[in-house]
């Protein structure tokens, strides 16, 4: 009986909370950048502060990682909802927003959230929805979206787990996940080890959730794009 009331406890919980209790370890003895929380043997970086809001928008930064060529290698179709996940100062929403029908801005700063929206009045671009996200949710309805961008952010999740269950719910049957990051697999990009992830380890992450990789993008300057869909079982 008491066997049996365990068990069915255990059950209910595992319905209730999907994400393994093991997904992630604690390490006391870490890298200064990161937050000694680990992830399928990666450990999270810290987050860029809203302080940093100024780096993102450093005129270089065309000329560094050619967000042009990004852009071209997602395929938007102009009916498509985007969710830039991470948005920052939403330097990607803004260039893709005159492609589309509509792009959440989503990040977990406030002031973050506060900047792109004084530049969405001051761009006059109104498709671009600004979205303050939990860390274990994106605050997103389901499905929602065609495809979810994290450029320079997912290494920064500190649930990615969670995170990305969230976007997978609020991903269309046919949706899309686009990562775009430092090539970890480059000792010679000048990009703290954290900051960048390599193409193996995108895919362990993202095949965790039900994702199922569709293609890798080399050619983007420092960094890679990987494109994944959602797994047609779930969808
Ligand atoms: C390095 S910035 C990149 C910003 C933008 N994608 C760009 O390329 O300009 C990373 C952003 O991810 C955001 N971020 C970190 N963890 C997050 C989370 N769990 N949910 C949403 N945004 C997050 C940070 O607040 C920060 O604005």
């Amino acid at each position: 009986m008491f066997k049996t009331i365990i068990l069915s406890l255990v059950l209910t919980l595992s319905l209730i909370f999907p994400v393994q209790a093991d997904s992630y370890q604690f390490r006391a003895n870490h890298n200064l950048d990161g937050i000694g929380k680990f992830y399928m043997g990666r450990e999270i970086a810290q987050v860029m502060g809203h302080q940093g809001a100024g780096w993102l928008e450093r005129s270089p930064r065309e000329k560094e990682e050619q967000p042009q060529k990004v852009i071209d290698g997602l395929n938007l179709k102009s009916s498509d909802v985007v969710a830039d996940i991470g948005a920052g100062t939403g330097y990607f929403s803004f260039r893709i927003a005159p492609l589309v029908n509509k792009v959440y801005g989503v990040d977990i700063q406030p002031e973050m959230i506060e900047i792109l929206t004084l530049l969405k009045a001051e761009k006059h671009i109104l498709n671009v929805e600004p979205v303050l996200s939990t860390n274990t949710s994106p605050n997103l309805p389901p499905a929602s979206i065609d495809l979810a961008l994290m450029v320079d952010a997912y290494h920064e999740f500190d649930y990615p787990q969670e995170m990305m269950i969230g976007i997978t719910q609020a991903l269309k049957p046919n949706g899309r996940v686009a990562l775009v990051e430092y090539k970890g697999e480059n000792p010679f990009i000048a990009i703290k080890p954290l900051h960048k992830m390599t193409e193996r380890q995108v895919i362990r992450e993202m095949e965790a959730v039900g994702l199922v990789w569709e293609e890798t993008k080399r050619d983007v300057s420092q960094q890679h794009l990987l494109i994944f869909t959602k797994s047609p079982a779930k969808s």
